[in-house]
């Protein structure tokens, strides 16, 4: 598996942290910036791993930023994104079985590093179930056609 992870200034040191379990679980990644605290705009951060994770360049994109809404916003508006935000473990597991969601998002200014690692592992190591909700997928994913 892929990963692409990056952040806006807000999240570059939950960043940092979140690499240190990619590697624990030996995980491929590509860490798409930003590269320190300067402020910069998380949209120009949240497009770079949506596009990457949208065009099959990699498999799962992780989004940090303040509260990691913005970068729901910005990764949720490019075609083939399923981007959500958890800061718990059950939403982290949920997002896999059932919305198959593709992009992590999580804010540096709500969540601790030790939980932020732990539904980070969580939400990388569950699979999708499949069954019904590929058949409610298969509606978003219209919506998404018709709409984005
Ligand atoms: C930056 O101050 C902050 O607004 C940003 O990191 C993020 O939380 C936006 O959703």
């Amino acid at each position: 598996m892929k990963v692409a992870i990056a952040s806006d200034h807000a999240g570059f040191r939950l960043k940092e942290q979140l690499k240190k379990t990619l590697d624990e679980l030996a995980l491929d990644y590509e860490d798409l910036g930003t590269f320190d605290e300067t402020s910069v705009d998380y949209p120009d951060y949240g497009v770079k791993v949506a596009k990457g994770v949208a065009d099959g360049t990699f498999d799962r994109g992780v989004l940090v930023c303040g509260t990691g809404l913005g970068m729901a916003i910005t990764a949720n508006k490019v075609k083939g994104v399923r981007a959500i935000t958890a800061h718990d473990v059950f939403s982290a597991r949920m997002s896999r079985m059932h919305n198959d969601a593709n992009v992590l998002t999580m804010g540096e200014r709500v969540i601790g590093e030790g939980v932020a690692a732990d539904v980070l592992k969580v939400w990388l190591t569950t699979d999708f179930e499949g069954g019904r909700h590929a058949r409610r997928l298969d509606k978003v994913h219209h919506i998404e056609q018709e709409n984005l």
